[in-house]
């Protein structure tokens, strides 16, 4: 293999990979679990290319034990999952459901007898049904009732679970789901949607002081975030990247960093007690999870021109603002360009906006899909994976040099997974899965991270 040597990090710098609930587990009506909306989104024609649905995903509910021996053998830090909600709490409230807790119980202590701390996601988008059918999001007691999910899990695994956090990627859970209709649970409600982030952020609040009343430590959040470019130079142009940048990146981080919504505009989209709410979604946090894929360019929108192709959505006709495809850079299998001094870039705009506000910052996800099959000899090459997360590691490094506090780094995936809208067809993992036979085969990729890992841990001693 033909990689250069990795950049050095610092000896404590943290090593992951992350999966989500949904993406991996199966096993959707085992031991007493309750519908979520992935169940309910999948479900529906023409929601998920080919009709797929997470049904048995990567089987990880039965095969969690050799799935963690990969861990090991990879020698991870920490592993980033995700609770199911309604595996725990069927219906998102009341009676806890003893069979799902004992899952995630055996899990977190077989990872801490391998020595890989857990990071816990408390929420991946997958609401239960029952609460969906209150409005879900858009009901303000979800968010309270993410605050009393939080509270029971806590306190049954504040002792083990080294890294919280309540929320991941809000801000697509937002936009996709609820602005645009192509994600769980399938909202279309365009900027009215903004109300479903408020109640997501509120809720990670409300979860944060209750983990935080349970016990538990070190406490943050997993937020997507990249790089907003405008088109041209043109004033148009900045002025709809602007308005972007904040829908994206400042509508979902200022309140959360900095108590405040970004623009009045925000506000005034929302109903309830914003002021009050905003004090509990700045409950101070220990660190402040990014997840980056790729940076977003955005015009000025032209009358009677869509943006088909661009996002892999047609946005509705009347936004502020334009996604135009960035190119002149390799793209993924997915079509995502890879632009890894975006992920630099993010991380320095942080630390300039938000100063001595910002927490330590991790890497909550970094990853990219790539379809490479096994060969005849049963070996997965993936070169590119490699180069793309080798890549993103010295981008984030300079980022460190410039004085970015970043402590560690999730590869996005552990395993091949159910893609959401995109299926099965899209492969992010450092193991390969044949869904058919839900064989596992680590790819070249997983030896390139082995190897970095274990030569930082031989610096440790
Ligand atoms: C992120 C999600 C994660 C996965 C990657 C590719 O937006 O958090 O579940 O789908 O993208």
């Amino acid at each position: 293999m033909s990689w250069k040597p990795a950049p050095e990090f610092p000896s404590s710098f943290l090593w992951g990979t992350a999966t989500a609930a949904y993406q991996i587990e199966g096993a959707v009506a085992e031991d007493g679990r309750g519908r979520s909306i992935w169940d309910d989104f999948c479900e529906r024609p023409g929601a998920i290319i080919g009709g797929e649905t997470g049904v048995v995903a990567a089987d990880h509910y039965h095969r969690w034990e050799s799935d963690v021996d990969l861990m090991t053998t990879l020698g991870l830090d920490a592993y980033r999952l995700s609770l199911s909600w309604s595996r725990i709490l069927p219906t998102g409230t009341g009676q806890v459901n003893v069979k799902g807790l004992d899952f995630y119980d055996r899990m977190i202590d077989r990872l801490c007898d391998a020595g890989i701390t857990p990071a816990v996601t408390l929420y991946h988008w997958d609401l239960p049904s029952a609460l969906q059918e209150q409005g879900g999001w858009m009901n303000r007691d979800t968010a309270f009732r993410l605050g009393e999910y939080a509270q029971i899990v806590g306190e049954k695994f504040a002792d083990r679970v080294g890294m919280w956090m309540p929320l991941n990627e809000p801000v697509v859970h937002t936009l996709y789901g609820h602005a645009l209709g192509v994600h769980a649970p399938g909202l279309a409600l365009g900027f009215e949607a903004f109300q479903a982030a408020h109640h997501q952020l509120l809720g990670h609040g409300l979860a944060v002081n209750a983990l935080r009343s349970a016990g538990c430590s070190n406490i943050g959040i997993a937020s997507n975030h990249a790089p907003v470019r405008a088109a041209s130079e043109s004033p148009e142009d900045v002025v709809a990247a602007d308005i972007y940048d904040h829908v994206v990146n400042w509508m979902f981080a200022d309140p959360v960093l900095v108590g405040k919504y970004p623009a009045d505009e925000f506000a005034q989209l929302l109903s309830g007690p914003i002021d009050e709410d905003l004090k509990i979604i700045a409950a101070p946090l220990d660190w402040y999870g990014i997840n980056y894929y790729e940076p977003t360019m955005i015009a000025a929108p032209v009358e009677g021109e869509g943006t088909a192709g661009v996002l892999e959505i047609d946005l509705p006709p009347g936004l502020p603002f334009a996604p135009v495809a960035i190119t002149g850079y390799p793209t993924t299998d997915f079509g995502w360009p890879i632009i890894p001094e975006g992920l630099g870039e993010i991380l320095r705009t942080f630390q300039s906006r938000f100063g001595d506000a910002l927490p330590p910052i991790y890497i909550t996800e970094s990853g990219c899909s790539f379809h490479d099959a096994p060969n005849e000899a049963g070996e997965v090459h993936d070169p590119a994976r490699i180069d793309y997360h080798d890549a993103h590691l010295r981008s984030l490094r300079s980022a460190m040099d410039d004085g970015v506090d970043v402590q560690g780094y999730f590869v996005w995936s552990m395993l091949d997974n159910f893609e959401w809208a995109a299926g099965y067809k899209e492969r992010f993992g450092l193991v390969h899965v044949d869904f058919d036979t839900q064989k596992r085969t680590p790819k070249d990729s997983f030896e390139w991270y082995r190897a970095l890992i274990s030569a930082h841990k031989a610096a440790r001693v």
